[in-house]
């Protein structure tokens, strides 16, 4: 750690942060040219800011694929579009903190006969404690990370193929709560105490950083892949963490935070504006273009996280 706080204190600047707040202010840039019956899919649109970006994208035309983990739910949403919009709208069920489900969710996308035209990796979740799934990974570091990685690079025959599309993370300025980097020999919280707030930065970051290999791998394919913070938007999140944290969400955080319609417009400008057809490799702040802080930008921890990430995808069986 001590190497790291060596390596970015010195390239931390006040203006870098000074951007991010005033980049908080602004209003997202609108698009109003219809989708047309185009593709997108889309993970964790039961709610939040995935069932309002569904919907506007809807809205203009699109037809969807949502991956989600409820079926309920699910269908409520995918009932709710068909009736209002009359697009075409299907759902798959994944737990995509599941290696299993994730791979399965890439095959089926693999499949589709149509080019995606926009991937937006959202589903998420913030979570105070410590959780292990059933194949004995860290909650945070799969859905924010391992899932849209693998999921992405899963995709990579068909983008070579139909060499359209977008890919959009929708990730966090918390990811500079890893204020140091990320901890590659403790990448699952196994052995530093357990941080809710620090873990979610740490898998953001992690998820930057693979923007910056997967752009590399996707340019030649003209597939860009950029990722977005979507604001502070009221929503679901956190809605399993104890009452300290609800009373906090309640009374602090959702009283200063926008509607996630403000995300939707934002997501949706990203995916179908086009003055950004060839904008790769960006962190947006809703759809602003922010300079990443030091540990985000740096090339040589991605790499390294990079080798990491391959040596556990050969232990557990993922073949990429
Ligand atoms: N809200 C904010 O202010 C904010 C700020 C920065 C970034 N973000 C990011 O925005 C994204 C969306 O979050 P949100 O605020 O809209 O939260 P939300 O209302 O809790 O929605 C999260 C979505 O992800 C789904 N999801 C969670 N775990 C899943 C799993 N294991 N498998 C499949 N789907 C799963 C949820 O499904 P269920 O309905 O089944 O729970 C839900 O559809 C996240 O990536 C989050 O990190 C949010």
């Amino acid at each position: 750690m001590n190497s790291a706080i060596r390596k970015y204190w010195p390239q931390y600047k006040w203006s870098n942060v000074f951007a991010m707040i005033n980049n908080m202010k602004r209003h997202p840039r609108r698009n109003t040219e219809p989708f047309g019956d185009k593709l997108v899919v889309i993970t964790g649109a039961t709610t939040g800011i995935g069932y309002y970006t569904a919907r506007k994208y809807a809205a203009m035309g699109a037809h969807l694929i949502m991956v989600n983990r409820n079926p309920e739910k699910s269908e409520l949403v995918r009932r709710e579009i068909a009736e209002e919009f009359g697009t075409p709208t299907e759902y798959v069920i994944a737990d995509l903190a599941l290696l299993t489900d994730i791979q399965r969710v890439g095959q089926y996308i693999l499949s589709l006969e149509k080019p995606i035209d926009v991937l937006i990796h959202n589903a998420g979740v913030h979570i105070e404690s410590r959780k292990e799934t059933p194949e004995g990974l860290e909650v945070n570091f799969v859905l924010h990370y391992l899932c849209p990685l693998i999921i992405t690079r899963m995709l990579m025959p068909k983008y070579q193929r139909d060499r359209t599309g977008r890919i959009i993370f929708v990730s966090s300025e918390a990811y500079r709560f890893a204020v140091w980097g990320l901890e590659l020999e403790d990448l699952q919280w196994k052995r530093r105490r357990y941080s809710g707030v620090k873990a979610y930065g740490a898998g953001k970051l992690a998820q930057i950083l693979s923007m910056h290999i997967l752009a590399g791998e996707l340019a030649p394919y003209n597939i860009t892949i950029n990722a977005m913070h979507p604001g502070m938007v009221r929503t679901e999140s956190g809605k399993d963490n104890g009452r300290l944290y609800q009373w906090y969400k309640k009374n602090i955080i959702d009283k200063y935070s926008n509607s996630p319609e403000v995300s939707a417009e934002a997501l949706y400008y990203l995916g179908a504006s086009p003055k950004v057809t060839h904008t790769s490799d960006v962190f947006f702040h809703l759809t602003t273009e922010e300079e990443l802080a030091p540990p985000a930008r740096d090339l040589e921890a991605a790499e390294a996280l990079w080798k990491r990430t391959r040596e556990l995808f050969h232990e557990k069986g993922v073949a990429l």
